[in-house]
């Protein structure tokens, strides 16, 4: 196979904006040879726009035609059943996040792909930000010593919109959370290499006035295997100009301080102290001369152009793409345990199935 043939399924949004023109500038090993949306308008539109050979509304006459893999972006509601009509029809698939919103869901997508055996992937694209992957590698490597706690956030203001698919709960299953949290609960996983096993937090309605109530105020406490602490925080009433997205790993030799690492774009800026070794007890509290502050200045590749040549890859060379069913397996079921604790006021393990 000389370049996988891609189908999109959803033009909306994330598929307009950063998908598709990063799919058209940067990805040597992939072509897009159809986009359908459920709106013929705007999959004509997109298709017009980005130079796309065909077009339609129907996900029959999409799956019916010669393409190897299909990059579902709907709203999650509508993710397993697209997943299980893909994996039928014979074609690898990459899923916009949330995978799905129940965990019977996951276990019908995981069947349908594992019988037809196609591979699936999981759009948790901010695994493939430079600083992010900075971050890793330092963690990874101990430099950050034992890790005591991570924090990840990602903000942004989100009034009221008409129509608005995420501002019905009946379609988007949650806020703030579902839709930027489960970003920010997979990176701190990623690059701590640990699991979140128990769960707590609050949810709010505190500013924006959606006609169906979902959380615009998301502040969650985990905790994870490895015994780590960490703080997920979403926001969608604050300015988009004062978001900070900020990204934090703190251990016994000291902490990575990102922030804009967590969002769309593939910038971000970071620095780091990290002392070297564990230290022995100063009761002046003096900062140790010998910890030194690094700045990262790393050059950003679009995260979603790098997400569809990971899987076209993948599919190329047969092997595991770098995130997985059972990654998005698990974000389902931490997400729920959020949902819960939140509901009922108390800890709760998360129960992978
Ligand atoms: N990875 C990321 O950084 C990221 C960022 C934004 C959104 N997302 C995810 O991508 C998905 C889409 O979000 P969005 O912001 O692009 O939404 P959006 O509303 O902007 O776009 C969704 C598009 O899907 C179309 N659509 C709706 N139902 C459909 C169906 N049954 N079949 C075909 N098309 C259908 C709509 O007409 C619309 O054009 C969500 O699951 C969201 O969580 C991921």
């Amino acid at each position: 196979m000389d370049k996988v043939r891609w189908g999109v399924i959803g033009c909306g949004g994330i598929a307009a904006r950063r998908t598709i023109p990063e799919f058209k500038k940067m990805v040597s090993n992939a072509q897009i040879v159809s986009v359908m949306d459920i709106s013929a308008d705007r999959a004509k539109e997109v298709a017009e726009q980005f130079e796309v050979p065909h077009w339609c509304e129907t996900e029959e006459e999409l799956l019916g035609r010669e393409i190897d893999a299909v990059y579902i972006a709907t709203p999650q509601d509508v993710h397993c059943r697209q997943v299980v009509r893909a994996a039928e029809a014979g074609k690898h698939i990459l899923c916009e996040k949330p995978m799905a919103v129940s965990l019977d869901e996951v276990n019908r997508m995981e069947s349908a792909c594992g019988a037809a055996g196609v591979k699936f992937m999981l759009g948790f694209c901010m695994r493939n930000n430079v600083y992010n992957r900075k971050a890793r590698e330092l963690v990874l490597s101990g430099a950050v010593g034992k890790v005591v706690m991570g924090r990840a956030q990602l903000t942004c203001w989100y009034p009221p919109i008409a129509d608005a698919w995420r501002q019905d709960v009946s379609i988007s299953h949650g806020g703030a959370l579902i839709d930027m949290g489960t970003h920010c609960l997979d990176i701190l996983e990623w690059i701590m290499g640990a699991k979140i096993v128990e769960v707590a937090g609050f949810h709010d309605l505190l500013v924006q006035k959606y006609r169906t109530r979902i959380e615009d105020t998301s502040t969650i406490v985990v905790r994870f295997d490895n015994g780590a602490h960490g703080i997920v925080d979403n926001y969608f009433n604050l300015p988009d100009a004062a978001a900070q997205n900020s990204l934090e790993l703190h251990g016994t030799k000291g902490s990575i301080i990102a922030k804009g690492s967590i969002g769309q774009d593939p910038t971000g800026e970071m620095f780091s102290i990290l002392q070297g070794e564990e230290l022995g007890y100063d009761a002046d509290q003096v900062r140790d001369v010998r910890a030194e502050r690094q700045e990262y200045e790393l050059e950003g590749i679009g995260i979603y152009g790098q997400m569809i040549e990971a899987f076209s890859r993948c599919i190329m060379e047969d092997t595991a793409p770098p995130v997985t069913l059972d990654d998005g397996r698990h974000s389902v079921a931490v997400t729920l345990a959020i949902y819960k604790s939140v509901a009922e006021k108390r800890v709760i393990q998360v129960e992978d199935q």
